[in-house]
């Protein structure tokens, strides 16, 4: 029988109950320096309780400069670690896989919060130096922050940064470490000639922009046990087309580079210009590139973009189109999204809502 939204997945020894990963989604309600919160435990707990089978945190930083805001959640040292694993702990109770994506916000860091403005933050207002492949800004409408172009030295201990990083995170009990190179944060700048001009190892040809993505990807590999999956967020192309910049064939090769060391990519699209150009924004708009990866290459793949229905969902996994239905904004409306698409889809006999809740039933 084909697999469908119900089936459960395995990476390596880690089995998913079934296809629905909640998507990593910055909630900006982090306490001092990158420290969960209640908001945390209750955000993510709740998504777990509501039947997915992985549940993913927000970008979480693995060193202070690479948050996107003073607010994000950050994985640098002991005390994230002991912040996140009541996360981690209540998720995996509740029968979900929890998962974390390590991140590095790159040109994109020190910002004010959306509900603030997202507005560019100075180093005399709360916000710092950013670090970046080349000088070049954000094109942000004004006024952004001091940016320098990293030197060898910052690139070695951005690299040791996500090492460390996964450690804290194996140490909080997560399951899954997921490396985020899309979006035009950090990694993604390295892949794409659009943000990259460096002309030294890291910079040039393709092989020298994808080299950082894949020595990060090598050291997560190293530290996460032997046992448990590793998943790489890309974006598959710039949505640039009128001119030299990252590609979805692109895409295809930094996946096949990635084989060896990433169980699954996680195949998002855009952030990297304000010029890019969208072709839609509707149900399953990226999903064709998830679709490519997964013919050309022997990657498993995660899609994600515009999926909110249950019948959607499902169709993309008895297609054969994806292996896991990431699902983000659906699950701001609803926690619950997979028990309900399990009443939908006349499956409520293939998902166990919590015992707590079963007089409502
Ligand atoms: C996001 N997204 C996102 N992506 C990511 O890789 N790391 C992150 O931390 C965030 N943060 C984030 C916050 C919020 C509030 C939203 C709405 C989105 C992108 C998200 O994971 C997803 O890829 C997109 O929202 C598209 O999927 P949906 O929402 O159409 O299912």
């Amino acid at each position: 029988m084909a697999d469908d939204l119900f089936s459960p997945i395995s990476f390596r020894d880690s089995t998913a109950r079934n296809r629905v990963m909640v998507s990593p989604m910055c909630q900006y309600s982090s306490a001092g320096d990158g420290l969960a919160t209640d908001w945390h435990r209750v955000h993510l707990g709740s998504r777990a309780t509501g039947g997915a089978g992985i549940v993913m945190t927000e970008a979480t930083a693995v060193e202070p400069r690479g948050r996107i805001s003073p607010n994000d959640l950050g994985i640098w040292s002991d005390e994230h670690a002991d912040a996140l694993e009541p996360v981690a702990r209540f998720i995996r109770e509740q029968g979900a896989l929890p998962a974390i994506q390590l991140a590095h916000a790159g040109r994109k860091a020190s910002k004010s919060r959306p509900w603030a403005g997202s507005t560019p933050l100075q180093p005399d207002n709360g916000g710092w130096e950013t670090v970046a492949p080349s000088a070049d800004p954000w094109p942000y409408d004004s006024d952004p922050p001091r940016i320098r172009e990293m030197t060898t030295d910052d690139i070695q201990t951005v690299v040791d940064a996500f090492g460390t990083a996964a450690q804290h995170s194996f140490d909080a009990g997560f399951e899954i470490a997921e490396v985020h190179a899309a979006h035009g944060y950090l990694l993604h700048e390295f892949l794409s000639p659009v943000a990259n001009h460096r002309d030294d190892d890291y910079g040039g040809s393709f092989e020298n922009r994808t080299r950082l993505v894949r020595e990060i990807t090598e050291t997560v590999r190293t530290i996460w046990p032997d046992d448990k999956p590793v998943f790489v967020r890309i974006s598959a192309t710039d949505w640039l087309p009128n001119r030299e910049s990252w590609t979805v064939e692109d895409s295809v090769r930094l996946a096949d580079r990635l084989a060896d060391v990433a169980d699954l990519i996680d195949v998002s699209a855009g952030g990297l210009h304000p010029a890019q150009q969208i072709p839609s924004t509707g149900p399953n708009y990226q999903v064709p590139y998830a679709e490519q990866i997964r013919e050309e290459t022997d990657l498993s793949v995660g899609a994600v973009g515009g999926i909110t229905e249950p019948a959607q969902a499902d169709a993309l996994i008895r297609n054969e189109r994806a292996d896991l239905a990431i699902v983000g904004r659906e699950h701001l409306r609803d926690p619950y999204f997979t028990l309900h698409a399990a009443e939908k889809l006349d499956a409520e006999d293939r998902v166990e809502w919590p015992v707590q809740y079963r007089r409502a039933l």
